[in-house]
């Protein structure tokens, strides 16, 4: 029986090897961390992520051939192929400070597998990570005195949240980077094989390791691109009676371009789009490449101004002062259908508003608690109410800044009934019906749209 370790049970750790293993019944797969709650709370019915459609997955191979484990060093030693799929956040400290990737996690998971292997093991790349980091890995990994071979693969993720089983199950493609080696080519026939239990064969892409590396901060930094170019148009939109849905609709039906990830917003959110975006900015720096460095950090700049162009838009359309205003805060998540909250544009937005002095309440279906751990400096200003209805009861206004379905199904009459007047509403996903909100009688306002008003 093949056995995989894979360290780092988070987001990506924790949906991907429980997919190998509900996938592949004759490989035994192991998720160890350190931390010990993370870990346990993987072997409960209470999982530590939200996210659709994990629990029956879980719950499939959990004990049968998924394992969860806080002995980081049995986990390795017993594996032939270790994943590592640990943070890589951006580093707060020293050179590249808030740009560079903060490789610190990664190193130790590479000195501990150097430390504990007994035996030859394929290493595999899972985490985001710049280009060439696997040089760095094998350097660490073949230091000193060792009989022990490492060959280190390059398999970055390409899952998103809320939708990470849809993505695990059937994915556009995954990619494998290995060295053109006879051991590097072997090993990654092994991982060929496991993927292809479940994957068509032509959907599994294979590269050499430092072409797989920069794919991923490649993708991540187009997707991000396009949210940001998009949210370009919509300030013109706002300013030119042309409407977002509209231009979207319009260069989305041209193949080269195609409709997905056109829509407008507050921003995009998530632990990896900035964070990539800026890693790839200081990969450019570091390799001299000025002009492409400049190029991707306006994608990063140009959601900065989204994000506080929104708040600019409640303030002013509020008769520029908000101060005392009570304001339903509809979402806290980053995105529908998680509760993560890390990057979230709502973090900017509610700290904004707070400097304001409005009096903030915000709900969120799924991420109430990582919202109150976002903001420990307004905890004691902000009240937190999961009933979107209850939280706007009273409010001068409502934001809808994530887009959870149920927020088109809530009964806005109602909403409208118990709020001050005039009563404004803020769709920061452009998700809502703004004509039956107008006739409802709400001041509406959304990205990139005319607003709709009633006041003179
Ligand atoms: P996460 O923070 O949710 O999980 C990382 C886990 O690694 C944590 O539980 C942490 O305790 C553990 N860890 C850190 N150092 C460790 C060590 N030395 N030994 C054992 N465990 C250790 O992070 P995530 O969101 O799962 O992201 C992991 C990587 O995957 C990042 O590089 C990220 O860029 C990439 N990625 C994330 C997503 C996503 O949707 N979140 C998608 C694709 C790729
Ligand atoms: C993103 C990528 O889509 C994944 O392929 C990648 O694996 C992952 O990052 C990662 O490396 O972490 P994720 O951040 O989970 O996934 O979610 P997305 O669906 O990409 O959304 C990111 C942000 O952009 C969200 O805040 C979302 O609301 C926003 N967005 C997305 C828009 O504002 N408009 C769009 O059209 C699409």
């Amino acid at each position: 029986m093949t056995k995989i370790c894979c360290i780092g049970a988070g987001y990506v750790g924790g949906p991907t090897m429980a997919m190998i293993a509900k996938q592949c019944p004759d490989v035994q797969v192991t998720v160890v961390d350190i931390n010990e709650k993370r870990i346990a709370a993987w072997q409960t019915d209470d999982l530590p992520i939200y996210e659709p459609g994990l629990d029956e997955v879980v719950k499939e191979a959990l004990g049968r051939n998924l394992f969860f484990s806080t002995d980081v060093d049995q986990g390795i030693r017993d594996a032939e192929i270790v994943f590592v799929s640990v943070n890589t956040p951006t580093k707060t400290f020293g050179a590249g400070a808030g740009c560079a990737s903060d490789l610190q996690y990664w190193e130790l998971c590479a000195r501990r597998i150097k430390e504990v292997s007994t035996s030859d093991k394929i290493i595999v790349e899972k985490s985001t990570l710049p280009v060439r980091t696997a040089e760095a890995m094998e350097r660490v990994l073949h230091s000193g005195q060792t009989d022990v071979h490492f060959e280190v693969l390059s398999n970055p993720e390409f899952l998103a949240e809320g939708t990470a089983i849809a993505d695990l199950e059937n994915p556009d493609r995954v990619l494998i980077g290995g060295h053109e080696t006879p051991s590097g080519q072997k090993a990654l026939q092994t991982l060929v094989d496991i993927y292809a239990t479940w994957i068509p064969r032509e959907r599994i892409l294979t590269a050499n390791v430092w072409s797989a590396e920069l794919s991923k901060l490649t993708a991540n930094a187009f997707l991000a691109q396009r949210v940001s170019s998009i949210n370009a148009i919509s300030a013109l939109c706002e300013a030119t009676e042309a409407d977002i849905g509209e231009v979207a609709h319009a260069i989305g039906t041209d193949s080269r371009i195609g409709p997905k990830f056109l829509k407008a917003s507050i921003g995009f959110g998530g632990s990896c789009f900035k964070k990539d975006i800026l890693n790839l900015v200081y990969l450019c720096e570091s390799y001299g490449l000025q002009a492409p460095a400049d190029y991707w950090r306006q994608v990063v700049a140009m959601n900065e101004y989204q994000e506080s162009r929104f708040v600019k838009t409640m303030l002013h359309s509020m008769f520029n002062t908000i101060a005392g205003k009570r304001i339903a805060i509809f979402g806290f998540a980053f995105k529908a259908d998680t509760g993560d909250t890390r990057e979230s544009p709502a973090i900017k937005v509610c700290r904004e508003l707070a400097a304001e002095h409005a009096t903030l309440v915000v709900s969120d279906p799924q991420a109430m608690e990582h919202a109150k751990l976002e903001m420990p400096e307004l905890a004691d200003e902000i009240e937190f109410e999961v009933d979107p209805c209850k939280a706007a009861e009273g409010a001068h206004a409502v934001a809808v800044l994530t887009d959870w379905k149920q927020y088109k199904e809530l009964d806005y009459q109602r909403i409208f009934d118990s709020m001050q007047k005039p009563a404004f509403l803020f769709d920061g996903r452009n998700m809502l019906d703004h004509q039956a909100l107008f006739d409802i009688g709400f001041e509406v306002y959304s990205i990139g749209k005319g607003k709709k008003t009633h006041l003179k």
